[in-house]
């Protein structure tokens, strides 16, 4: 999984590589040139990506489907559609409330990078306690070197730093909250090996995000089964982030599927086939959409090749007024140019 093509001259010759090249963020040559302009994105055709909430607010009104698509019940706040041509996959539109964004995107960012939970810091910084917390406080990550043979890192006021000069490596932990790009729940996924290590310490997945999996899962499990929810990665995308096309083939079995949870900024998935010939389809991603890949959509290539962080594209205005009620300027801020996704998978 997370096999992202190497761009060889090779792989641009994919449709899955073109398609991501088409919706992929490129700045405009002027500002970028200019000191004194805001760096502009350039613009995107994005008639052809497929907008499942127009498509569920037409069908509530009792509008024609487009050709390929249908919607079935499936006892959320919104009907669910699946796609002609790949079984297994179901998309459904504002399946989470504000409530739920909110609560889920707070999680995300206090309690998931937590250890013993790991994250893409780790691996140079070893574990790192209350990320969010000592980025809302301005603090700095330094190296402490007093344990010669083991030296750690640790947050300390900005005050605190010592001088440059004396050796003293450090980094504000704001630029690492910007720059955090994963964290797993459950059963640890070892991204070096990219398989499940179940030898490394790890907490169950909190009960309250089991229950709500579970409940989501249903309509894409087997009659009378019901979903495990054993390991999941959350994945932070900032401005400009994209997820390469992957496979996700490190579970056991494939019938069971991956839940899959969107908040904040809007997003392109594009959901490719079998093989990265096959053109994908482009679709929206808003927050509190939730996507169910099982059984032949477990094969399928996908990935996120762009987020939209702009105000009239990150369709967030809503979730951002919930956090200026609590109070919560960081966590706004950080929504502002963001995306979560929580993927929750049955490993065994
Ligand atoms: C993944 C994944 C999709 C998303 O983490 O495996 O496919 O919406 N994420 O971010
Ligand atoms: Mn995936």
């Amino acid at each position: 999984m997370y096999g992202a093509e190497k761009p060889s001259g090779d792989s641009e010759r994919t449709a899955f590589r073109r398609a991501e090249k088409k919706y992929k963020l490129y700045y405009d040559d002027r500002s970028l040139k200019s000191s004194r302009k805001k760096k502009q994105a350039k613009p995107v055709d994005v008639s052809d990506v497929i907008d499942f909430k127009a498509i569920a607010a037409a069908h509530e009104r009792g509008g024609e489907l487009p050709v390929g698509v249908a919607a079935a019940p499936c006892g959320f706040r919104r009907p669910m559609f699946c796609l002609e041509g790949r079984p297994g996959f179901y998309f459904i539109p504002g399946a989470l409330s504000l409530e739920e964004q909110c609560q889920w995107m707070r999680e995300s960012l206090l309690s998931f990078p937590q250890p013993p939970n790991r994250t893409n810091h780790n691996a140079i910084y070893g574990p790192l306690q209350d990320l969010f917390a000592a980025a809302k406080e301005r603090k700095v990550l330094v190296k402490d070197e007093s344990d010669g043979d083991h030296p750690t890192w640790k947050f300390v006021d900005e005050a605190e730093v010592p001088l440059r000069g004396n050796g003293c490596t450090s980094c504000p932990a704001s630029a690492l909250l910007r720059k955090l790009r994963w964290s797993t729940l459950g059963l640890q996924f070892d991204w070096s090996q990219r398989n499940y290590d179940v030898s490394l310490p790890h907490n169950k997945i909190p009960d309250a995000l089991c229950q709500l999996a579970k409940r989501l899962a249903t309509p894409a499990m087997p009659q009378g089964e019901e979903f495990r929810p054993e390991a999941a990665i959350v994945n932070y995308f900032a401005s400009g982030d994209t997820l390469g096309g992957h496979l996700d083939d490190m579970e056991a079995d494939w019938s069971k599927p991956i839940v899959s949870m969107s908040l904040g900024c809007k997003a392109i998935f594009l959901l490719g086939g079998k093989t990265r010939q096959d053109d994908p389809i482009a679709m929206f991603l808003r927050s509190g959409d939730v996507l169910l890949m099982a059984g032949e959509a477990r094969e399928c290539f996908h990935g996120v090749p762009r987020i939209f962080t702009d105000e009239d594209s990150a369709e967030i205005t809503p979730l951002e007024l919930h956090f200026s009620n609590q109070d919560d300027c960081f966590l706004q801020e950080y929504l502002r140019s963001s995306r979560i996704n929580i993927n929750i998978r049955q490993v065994f």
